[in-house]
C-alpha cells in the first residue's frame, strides 16, 4: 500500500512562469473593470458549482465532495487590492487541534512511561520480529482454505499470536472467519456507542526465491540490528497487525477497559485481492454488527512524510475503481494464401490503436482528492514555492489558476494518474500458426477508475470507442452481455456480419471507486478525531522522547505546524486495501499507518513488496502509541 503524495519532493519542485502568478500593473479603470468581472464570475461560478453538484451522475453525489468547505463564503476573505488574492490560508485546510485523552488521561500518561522501559521495548519489537518469522505468503488465484495447503501457515501465525498476546486472547472474543480470518471483539461497557474498527492483514507478498541472496538479512529472519527490524511483512502489514495487538495488550496490562467496543478485523489475502479473507470478514461483520454500524474504520495506508518543509500525514480517504476490459475479435479462418484485407489480429490492432488514441480525459477539479491535498500543502507547507502557493490559493476561484495548477501537477505522470480514469493495454493473444488465418484474438485493457466516475461509465465509453469501427470491418458487437444495435434498419433485415467483437469484464472482478470519506462539515467528526489523534500522538511522542524520563509531564504540549508539528492532508492511495469489502460498515474509512514514509525517498526504499523490507523500531513504538491514543480518544469522543 502506498498513497499520495508520491515518492519525493523533487517531483514537486515546480517552475511556474512569472506571468500568471504576478498581477501586472493595471490602470485604475482596468482594475475596477476586473473587480466587477471578478464578482460577476464568483456569482456565476457559485451557480455552476451548484448545478454540477445536482446533476452529478455515476456514484453518489456526496462522494464527489471531499468537501473542504471551499464553497462556503464565510471562510473567505478577499483582498481585491492585492489582485483578488486569497488571504485566509488556514481556512483552506483547517487542522484539528492535537487531541489527547482527557477522561482517560491518567491511563494514557501511564501508558507513555513504557517508552522509557527497555523491557517493554524489547517485548514489543520481539512481538513484531516473531510475526515476521512466520512466512504467511498469499498468492494470486489460490483456491480457498481447505482446498490449498499453502494456507496452513496461517494456523502457525495464529498460534504465535496467541502466545505473544496472552491478555488479548484471554479478554477479547475471537471468531475465525473462513478458517483464517481473525475477528476480535473487545466489548465495551456502553453498547449504545458505535464500535471502532481497526483492520490489518496477516499475509505478505511472496519473496521471489531468486532474490533471496539480495536480502541483507534473510527475508524471514526478523533480524533486529539496533535500529531496524528486517524481513518481509515487517512493514506491510505486520507492523499494523502487531502494532494493534501490542497496543491492546499494553492497555489490558495497565488495567483499562473500554466503554466503546473495539473490533479488529485481520484478513489473510489482502495482497491477492482479499477474495477469501476480507470478503468473508466484511460479510460476517455486516451480519453481526449491521450496515453503517461502525463509528469509523482505520486500515493500512499512507503514513506521514516531509513535504514542502512540513510533516504531512496523508490518510487515504478514497480509492479508485478497477476493471479489466477484454476485447475478443473473431472472424472466419482459412488458408493464409487467400487472405482478407484485415485478419483478426489486424482488426484487434486497430481497436487497440483506437483505444490508445482516445485516452480518458484527466481533469483537476475542485472536488478531487488531489485538489484537497494541494490546498493543504499550500496552507501548511512552510517551504512551498511562493508562486505555486499563490496559484493554488487563486485556483479556489480562478479557473485559469486551476488550469495552470493542473498543467503543473500533470507534468508528473504519477500525480496525473491520481485523477481521471487510466487505461493500459496489458495483455494480447492471437494466432496459432504462421500459415493459418487467426480465427480469434484478444486484448485486455486495465482501467483504474476515477472516484467521480463509475464502472458503468467506463464500460459505456469503451463500447463507444470500439463501436465506431464495426462498420469498417463489417462486425457485430456485443458489449458486457448485450448486443449493441449498430444499425436499426439493417437489424430488421437480420443482417449477416463478417465477424464479431465481444467486450467482457475479463476476470469478473471489477470494482467501483470507493465512496469518498467526508473531511469537512458536520460529517467530518471521525476525520477530526483521526487528525487530532495523529497530531496529538506525533507531538506527545516527540515531547516524551526529547525529555527522556519524566517526559510524560509534557505530553499535552502542542507543537505548532510551523515549529515542526505535523499537519494532516487528505490522501489518495494508488491501490486498494481490504476495506474494499467494508464500504457498507461505515462511510468513514481511513487508510492510514502512523509511520514515517521515509523523507524524500522512494517508497520502495523500505522494501515494501521488494527486497530488504524493514521497519524502523522507533517508528513501530510510535505506531503502538498511535493505536493506544486512537482507542482512548475514540472511547471518550461524544461526537461519533
Ligand atoms: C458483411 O459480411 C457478411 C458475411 O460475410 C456478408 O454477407 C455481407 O455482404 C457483408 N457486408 C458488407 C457491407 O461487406
Ligand atoms: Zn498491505
Amino acid at each position: 500500500m502506498s498513497s499520495f503524495p508520491p515518492r519525493n519532493e523533487k517531483a514537486f519542485s515546480y517552475a511556474i512562469p512569472e506571468e500568471a502568478s504576478q498581477p501586472s500593473k493595471k490602470s485604475r479603470v482596468f482594475r475596477r473593470l476586473a473587480i466587477f468581472l471578478g464578482l460577476t464570475w464568483v456569482v456565476l461560478a457559485g451557480f455552476r458549482h451548484h448545478s454540477s453538484y445536482v446533476s452529478g451522475s455515476g456514484c453518489s453525489v456526496k462522494s464527489f465532495l471531499p468537501s473542504l468547505n471551499y464553497e462556503s463564503d464565510k471562510d473567505w476573505d478577499w483582498d481585491f487590492s492585492a489582485g483578488g488574492r486569497f488571504q485566509n490560508q488556514e481556512a483552506l485546510c483547517p487542522q484539528a487541534s492535537a487531541l489527547v485523552p482527557q477522561k482517560n488521561k491518567e491511563i494514557w500518561e501511564k501508558l507513555a512511561t513504557k517508552f522509557e522501559t527497555e523491557e517493554w521495548k524489547a517485548k514489543a519489537r520481539e512481538g513484531l520480529a516473531g510475526a515476521v518469522r512466520v512466512p504467511s505468503e498469499s498468492y494470486d488465484n489460490m483456491p480457498g482454505p481447505g482446498e490449498d495447503p499453502r494456507w496452513e501457515i496461517f494456523g502457525e501465525l495464529h498460534d504465535y499470536l496467541e502466545k505473544a498476546f496472552p491478555l488479548v486472547h484471554s479478554t477479547l472474543s475471537l471468531t475465525k472467519v473462513n478458517t483464517y480470518g481473525l475477528l476480535y471483539e473487545w466489548t465495551g461497557s456502553n453498547p449504545s456507542l458505535k464500535p471502532l474498527l481497526l483492520a490489518a492483514h496477516q499475509d505478505v507478498v511472496p519473496v521471489d526465491p531468486k532474490t533471496v541472496s539480495e536480502w541483507t538479512h534473510p527475508p524471514y529472519s526478523g533480524h533486529f540490528d539496533g535500529t531496524y527490524i528486517w524481513g518481509r511483512g515487517s512493514s506491510d502489514d505486520k507492523s499494523g497487525l502487531v502494532g494493534i495487538l501490542t497496543a491492546i495488550e499494553s492497555m489490558l496490562e495497565a488495567g483499562w477497559t473500554p466503554e466503546r467496543t473495539v473490533v479488529l478485523a485481520f484478513g489473510f489475502d489482502e495482497e491477492a485481492s482479499g477474495h477469501h479473507g476480507a470478503k468473508a470478514l466484511g460479510k460476517k461483520m455486516e451480519e453481526v454488527y449491521g450496515e453503517g454500524a461502525f463509528a469509523f474504520i482505520v486500515d493500512e495506508g499512507g503514513g506521514f512524510s516531509q513535504l514542502y518543509g512540513t510533516s504531512f500525514a496523508t490518510p487515504g480517504i478514497a480509492e479508485k475503481g478497477y476493471i479489466d476490459v477484454r476485447i475478443d475479435v473473431a472472424t472466419p479462418g482459412g488458408h493464409s494464401s487467400v487472405p482478407p484485407p484485415h485478419t483478426t489480429i489486424g482488426i484487434l490492432s486497430q481497436l487497440v490503436v483506437a483505444i490508445e488514441s482516445n485516452p480518458y480525459p484527466a481533469q483537476l477539479t475542485r472536488s478531487s482528492v488531489l485538489y484537497s491535498s494541494m490546498q493543504c500543502y499550500a496552507s501548511h507547507g512552510v517551504s512551498m514555492d511562493s508562486r505555486l502557493k499563490r496559484t493554488i490559493e487563486k485556483s479556489v476561484k480562478s479557473d485559469r489558476a486551476l488550469k495552470k495548477l493542473e498543467k503543473t501537477l500533470f507534468e508528473e505522470p504519477a500525480t496525473k494518474a491520481l485523477v481521471g480514469t487510466t487505461q493500459a493495454v496489458d495483455l494480447v493473444l492471437g494466432g496459432v500458426k504462421a500459415n493459418a488465418l487467426p480465427e480469434q484474438a484478444y486484448a485486455v485493457v486495465n482501467h483504474r477508475i476515477d472516484t467521480a466516475s463509475s464502472v458503468e461509465e467506463v464500460m459505456k465509453r469503451d463500447t463507444e470507442t470500439i463501436q465506431k469501427w464495426m462498420k469498417t470491418f463489417n462486425l457485430s458487437l456485443e458489449a458486457f452481455g448485450e448486443e449493441v444495435v449498430l444499425d436499426r434498419k439493417e437489424k430488421k433485415k437480420k443482417k449477416a456480419y463478417y465477424g464479431s467483437v465481444v467486450l467482457t469484464d475479463a476476470f469478473g472482478n471489477h470494482l467501483a471507486p470507493a465512496p469518498v470519506t467526508p473531511t469537512g462539515g458536520e460529517e467530518a467528526k471521525p476525520y477530526e478525531i483521526l487528525s487530532g489523534t495523529i497530531r496529538g500522538t506525533f507531538n506527545a511522542f516527540r515531547n516524551v522522547k526529547s525529555l527522556g524520563t519524566g517526559g510524560s509531564k509534557r505530553l499535552e504540549e502542542e507543537i505548532a505546524v510551523e515549529e515542526g508539528g505535523i499537519a494532516v492532508a487528505p490522501g489518495m492511495p494508488t491501490g486498494n486495501t481490504d476495506t474494499r469489502y467494508y464500504w457498507a460498515l461505515s462511510e468513514h474509512i481511513f487508510r492510514y499507518n502512523h509511520k514515517n514514509s521515509r523523507i524524500g525517498t522512494n517508497r520502495l526504499a523500505n522494501g515494501i513488496h521488494t527486497v530488504n523490507e524493514n521497519m524502523e523500531v522507533e517508528a513501530f513504538y510510535e505506531m503502538v502509541w498511535f493505536f493506544e491514543t486512537l482507542i482512548l480518544n475514540t472511547d471518550e469522543a461524544t461526537s461519533v
